[in-house]
């Protein structure tokens, strides 16, 4: 079976796809330096799956240990998810977020080429798109405008990504942008555990739920959407996992191009919607108040995902209400996790 190496594998979306590629019966080569995730994920991987990962502990800047990476793997395609993802820490500290983001990964597109290894999926956001021209948001709608250097970060690998298919076709590239992801694995063993006070609505909405936080703050009721807060295009976490496997195949299979798929569900929903749900879902309270709108925030973001449907054959399948009640359970668990 052919051998995918992941970057960052450990990480939110890294463990979901190491999941969903291990089910579909893919090997995989795994890097992770754990500066946002724990080793003990790889454990939840091999219990959910039965199946274990070939990892390799370090840094995607370390040139010599992707070149021994490659070397000692023959490697047919790679999935690129090792990046700094918070909006405000890239604001204070952008050299850090440009280095981890964009410097790793001419560090491996370099070594990937060295070893003659030319098929990429990269993760990039829709906050590429800036204030959207345009909802639903197709992938063709101007990208720039970004507010923040991670969002930056995406667009300056994504414009490196399109020179580097112009000087050589022989690339096959896939990116990826992603609108919300949301929720967790159903078992609860893997899902998305940030550090401190959680900067994106679902988690901070989980811990209120467990009580962890006192409260929600709403930023801002005073939008242009039919009740006033932001919109947002929620996906589940194992749906988007699912389309790595798509765009796998479609890149092992296909030679020759550079692809670009909005994944989202195609739906918005609003803060106050999310609450709604996952109160409902769950049977718990989510007190929140309105505050102010948060800097930089945009009004609505949803995509229109039928390329990606049409082209990989792929759909988001889960409904909100998975995502609530998985997104939940996982919060529980961790609870317990923590104490023991
Ligand atoms: P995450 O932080 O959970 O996972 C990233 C993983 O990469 C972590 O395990 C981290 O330890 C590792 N890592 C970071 N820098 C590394 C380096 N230099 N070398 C080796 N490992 C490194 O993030 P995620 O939510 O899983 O996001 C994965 C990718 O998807 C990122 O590129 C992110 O920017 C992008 N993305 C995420 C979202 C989202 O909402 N989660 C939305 C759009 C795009
Ligand atoms: C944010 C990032 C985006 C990144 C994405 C990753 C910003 C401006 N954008 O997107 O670059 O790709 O996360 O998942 O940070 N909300 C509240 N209260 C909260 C948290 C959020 O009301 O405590 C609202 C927000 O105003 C927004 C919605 O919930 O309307 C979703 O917010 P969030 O989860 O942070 O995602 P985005 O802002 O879409």
């Amino acid at each position: 079976m052919e051998k995918i190496f992941i970057t960052g594998c450990c990480g939110y979306i890294g463990s979901h796809t190491c999941v969903e590629l291990l089910n579909a019966g893919y090997e995989i080569i795994g890097l992770d330096n754990f500066s946002n995730s724990k080793p003990i994920v790889l454990d939840k991987i091999k219990e959910i799956t039965g199946k274990d990962i070939k990892f390799y502990e370090g840094d995607m800047l370390d040139k010599e240990l992707l070149n021994k990476i490659f070397i000692e793997n023959e490697i047919d395609c790679v999935i690129d998810f090792a990046a700094f993802k918070s909006v405000g820490d890239s604001v204070s500290k952008p050299i850090e977020y440009y280095i981890n983001n964009v410097s790793s990964v001419l560090t491996l597109l370099e070594t990937m080429k060295n070893n003659k290894v030319k098929k990429l999926i990269f993760s990039s956001s829709a906050t590429v798109y800036g204030t959207p021209e345009k909802v639903p948001i197709t992938e063709d709608c101007r990208i720039g405008g970004t507010t923040n250097p991670y969002g930056t970060s995406k667009l300056y690998v994504e414009g490196i990504l399109q020179d580097l298919y112009k000087s050589d076709n022989e690339w096959d590239i896939c990116i990826f942008r992603y609108f919300n992801p949301v929720g967790a694995h159903p078992s609860g063993l893997i899902g998305e555990d940030p550090n401190g006070v959680p900067a994106n609505l679902m988690p901070y909405i989980a811990k209120v739920a467990t009580k962890e936080l006192e409260y929600l703050s709403v930023f801002g009721a005073d939008y242009d959407t039919p009740d006033g807060t932001g919109v947002r295009d929620y996906i589940h976490i194992v749906d988007l996992a699912k389309a790595h496997v798509k765009g796998v195949e479609k890149l092992l299979k296909e030679s020759n191009g550079l692809f670009i798929y909005n994944l989202g569900t195609g739906k918005g929903y609003s803060v106050l919607d999310m609450i709604n749900a996952f109160e409902k879902v769950n049977s718990v309270k989510v007190p929140y108040k309105i505050t102010a709108r948060r800097a930089g925030d945009i009004a609505k973001c949803y995509a229109d995902s039928s390329l990606a449907s049409k082209e990989l054959n792929w759909c988001a399948t889960l409904t909100l209400e998975d995502m609530c009640k998985d997104a939940y359970n996982y919060a529980r668990k961790e609870i317990v996790n923590e104490k023991n």
